[in-house]
């Protein structure tokens, strides 16, 4: 048998340029602060997120959707971020972009519900049957290769557990001792077995070896209290997608294996349709006996005007199952044609109908001041030092171009000041960058003016 964690399949973030973003920044009667976690003016919005963000919680929201809409640069993409910072780590949170779904391999409606799946939660709790403790010892036993040849084979492993109560000594299948090397595990350990699968898993370390020198960040936990065998309750939380590919890729999960094989036989598929379903009934039986718990997260998807009429057919089925996460879609358009129709012109590019059960939040333009306070903000975080003329002057730009323009522009001014040999940013060298490049509106304004001299 093989035994490995489920990992996790949440996606890295694309947020480099949101990293100053922590949260919406709200006092807890729900109005919000001027400037707070990083978020500064936008309060209508943000208030708006804010109380979606209870609904959320107190789990009134599933299969709804929301909409941010808003000109470029005003904030979308950081709002919907902050409601997933507001949500914690236990809830899952799946950002996506609408052009994702274009991909020669995989179906448009397979990467969206794919993206459903990691949205949704389950928190499982179990009760297993374990042996827990610190290691003591731990040695692999070797025999002659019974099958002749020169080599020897492992007999099996020797494994001692101690708790506050008493110790034990484990006599394990090699098979265990695989998935102990896996977990890493050395004496000292704190490691529970479980008993029926032979899954092994490293708590941390005990702390009783706190005191010995370590450069690693280690988690130090104490000794555990009573029997070395006995029944332990263990949560887990995993996406249904998680479980789709524990169970697609058996030799994966085996946390969750023990669970779902009792029900069903995997086979080494791929994710199907059927496999879906299979998971969705086992999933419905667990809630109904009261081991698993639903936590439907949040779906986001940004540019959702790159999104087709078959995703938006799809979506609006989709947004009806029982088992569906909170939506939320931003985008920058105003009237334009919907994707893969002929001459449907709709609002935000979205059809009608599903436009109908969506809840829209708007995103209004900055204020210089406004602008200041967010450069002053980044300027910070990339540890740049800027005066006050260049703070007055990227407001003004900033509010005749966009907040996303003059933020870009911090980087390659502060690698001109340094080429003078300064430090600070001083305000020539933001008219140097900006007279190097182009913002949007200027460029659009060159082409109209020169078109004659572009390749048409
Ligand atoms: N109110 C705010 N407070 C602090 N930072 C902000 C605020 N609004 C936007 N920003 C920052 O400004 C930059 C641009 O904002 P963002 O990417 O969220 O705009 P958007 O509305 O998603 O634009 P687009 O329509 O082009 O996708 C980001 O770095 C974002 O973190
Ligand atoms: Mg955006």
């Amino acid at each position: 048998m093989r035994i490995s964690e489920v990992k996790s399949t949440t996606r890295e973030q694309r947020i480099a340029s949101h990293t100053h973003i922590k949260g919406l920044g709200l006092r807890d009667d729900g109005r919000a602060h001027a400037q707070a976690d990083g978020f500064v003016g936008q309060d209508s919005a943000r208030e708006a997120c804010g109380i979606l963000v209870d609904l959320i919680k107190s789990k009134k929201m599933a299969g709804r959707a929301l909409l941010l809409t808003g000109a470029p640069g005003t904030g979308k993409t950081a709002i919907a971020l902050a409601i997933s910072q507001e949500l914690g780590p236990k809830v899952p949170f799946c950002p996506m972009v609408g052009s994702e779904v274009y991909s020669s391999e995989v179906k448009k409606t397979e990467v969206l519900m794919e993206n459903f799946r990691r949205a949704i939660g389950l928190r499982i709790k179990e009760t297993k049957e374990v042996y827990e403790g610190e290691v003591t010892e731990l040695t692999p036993e070797e025999i002659e290769n019974p099958l002749g040849g020169y080599g020897k084979t492992l007999a099996h492993v020797i494994i001692g557990l101690k708790t506050v109560k008493g110790t034990k000594q484990l006599k394990l299948d090699p098979s265990i001792f695989e998935s102990i090397q896996k977990e890493r595990v050395t004496v000292g350990d704190v490691i529970y077995v479980e008993a029926n699968t032979g899954a092994v898993k490293r708590v941390g370390r005990s702390d009783a070896y706190a005191t010995e020198f370590d450069l690693e960040a280690e988690e130090y936990v104490p000794l555990p209290k009573g029997e070395v065998h006995k029944k332990k309750e263990v949560v887990q939380d995993v996406s249904l997608h998680d479980l789709d590919i524990a169970n697609a890729r058996p030799q994966g999960g085996q946390d969750i294996m023990s669970m779902m094989g009792q029900l069903m036989k995997p086979k080494k598929t791929e994710i199907t349709d059927k496999l879906r379903k299979e998971i969705n009934k086992v999933v419905n039986k667990y809630i109904d006996q009261g081991i698993a718990e639903l936590v439907p997260g949040v779906l986001f998807i940004d540019e959702v005007h790159l999104l087709d009429i078959e995703c938006f057919t799809y979506l609006n089925k989709a947004l009806e199952s029982p088992i569906s996460p909170i939506v939320i879609f931003a985008t920058n358009r105003g009237m334009c044609q919907i994707r893969g129709t002929e001459d449907i012109i709709a609002p935000h590019g979205i059809p009608i109908d599903l436009l109908d059960r969506i809840l829209i939040i708007r995103t209004l333009p900055y204020t210089q001041e406004d602008i200041k306070a967010i450069v002053q903000i980044r300027a910070k975080i990339e540890g740049l030092t800027l005066t006050d003329d260049v703070l007055n002057d990227m407001a003004v730009t900033g509010e005749k171009t966009s907040l996303r323009y003059v933020i870009q522009l911090l980087t390659p001014a502060s690698i001109l000041a340094r080429t003078h040999g300064r430090e600070q940013i001083l305000l020539e060298d933001i008219k140097e960058v900006d007279e190097l490049f182009y913002d949007a509106k200027a460029s659009a304004l060159t082409l109209t003016k020169y078109h004659s001299s572009y390749v048409p």
